[in-house]
């Protein structure tokens, strides 16, 4: 769909004066979130509507009913954070969502909702990638971050080394060749009996436990630079159950704390080492962290650690920012909006895409 001349010039004038105050709305998983972000650092208002205690049940996300209660939340979450922001709808700027990655019909819910809103107040459209939404969470929360730089992504379905070489455009230097990261921490909880998603119970638990007790292998690639594979450890760490307790049902239970904490290390030594390669080989000295799992303690204190000997400036999101929410699109949106990379009603959800990806 192409714009008419009053949006193209609005948009124009948004570009000109670099000042928009974005509604931002993300419903790509299980959290129904909106946010109010203006210049796409300053974090006026944020709502985040979490389903998890419905989901916790089935031991993972169900996408039909994660749909269904979109649809339920999404125009109270509009509502109230346009309320907590102060704002009016018709001094909203333009109206942001998450296009994709994503489960399909929780994305659409998003973006319907969007186009309308857009529609109605006759405002711009963006289209968001949700892991540059991830990306961005840093700028919300860091003034001084500006590319280009590396970003970790370490989320519950992705797992990237990334070069930021400008706003809106990224090289990916590594991924992950099977499981992400934060699905590595959610079958391993599961393993060990823990509610889903269990990246946060392995982070309580492995703060009292020892991370020698166990040895699980490395989730770098041998021969590769900066790829994952986190298949491995989750394997080894299902066949030592399987070996243990069949011979002592208290097993788990006895070593829970340790199991936990030798698991996390395992999966972060891992991390680490692949941010603190990409720091080393291509000489940049600012890495970032993005995603869901960028909120465990461990992975925090080491990268920080390895970032230090490295002499590297670590930036990471304050942990409502890691996990799923509405501001990071709304700070994503507004670099999008600068390079004029706005969207039709003719926008449609995409559920797999590659960061570098175009939604049109
Ligand atoms: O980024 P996110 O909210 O959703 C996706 O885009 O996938 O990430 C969710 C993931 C889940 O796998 C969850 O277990 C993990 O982030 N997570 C954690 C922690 N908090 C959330 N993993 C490890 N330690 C945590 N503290
Ligand atoms: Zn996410």
């Amino acid at each position: 769909m192409r714009y008419g001349t009053d949006l193209l010039s609005q948009v124009d004038i948004l570009r000109r004066t670099k000042e928009a105050t974005i509604l931002a709305i993300e419903s790509s998983c299980d959290d129904t979130s909106a946010a109010v972000v203006k210049n796409g650092r300053q974090e006026l208002a944020l709502r985040i509507s979490s389903q998890i205690d419905t989901h916790v049940e089935y031991g993972g996300v169900v996408p039909e009913i994660a749909s269904r209660m979109h649809t339920e939340a999404i125009c109270s979450q509009i509502s109230s954070v346009l309320k907590d922001a102060s704002i009016e709808p018709a001094q909203i700027d333009a109206v942001a969502v998450t296009a994709g990655p994503g489960l399909v019909g929780s994305l659409l819910v998003g973006v319907s909702y969007a186009k309308a809103y857009a529609y109605v107040l006759n405002k711009p459209l963006i289209a968001v990638h949700h892991i540059e939404g991830h990306i961005s969470a840093n700028y919300l929360d860091h003034p001084e971050l500006v590319p280009p730089y590396l970003c970790l992504v370490v989320s519950g379905g992705h797992t990237m080394m990334i070069e930021v070489l400008d706003y809106g455009r990224y090289r990916v230097l590594g991924t992950t060749r099977d499981d992400a990261a934060g699905e590595a921490f959610d079958k391993g909880a599961r393993a060990l009996g823990l509610p889903y998603p269990g990246g946060k119970y392995i982070d309580q638990l492995a703060a009292d436990g020892s991370t020698d007790s166990f040895v699980f292998p490395n989730a770098y690639v041998r021969g590769s630079m900066y790829d994952f594979s986190f298949s491995g450890i989750k394997t080894s760490l299902v066949q030592m159950i399987h070996k243990n307790a069949s011979r002592d049902s208290q097993w788990i239970e006895l070593h829970l704390k340790d199991l936990a904490a030798s698991y996390q290390s395992a999966i972060v030594r891992s991390l680490v080492e692949v941010a603190s390669r990409a720091i080393e080989k291509t000489g940049y000295r600012t890495l970032a962290i993005a995603g869901g799992v960028a909120a465990n303690r461990c992975l925090r204190e080491e990268l920080n650690a390895s970032a230090a000997a490295l002499g590297a400036t670590i930036f990471m999101p304050t942990v409502i920012h890691c996990t799923d929410n509405a501001s990071m699109i709304g700070a994503a949106a507004y670099y999008r909006l600068l390079n004029g990379n706005v969207s039709g009603l003719d926008l449609n959800a995409v559920p797999s895409l590659p960061i570098d990806g175009d939604f049109k």
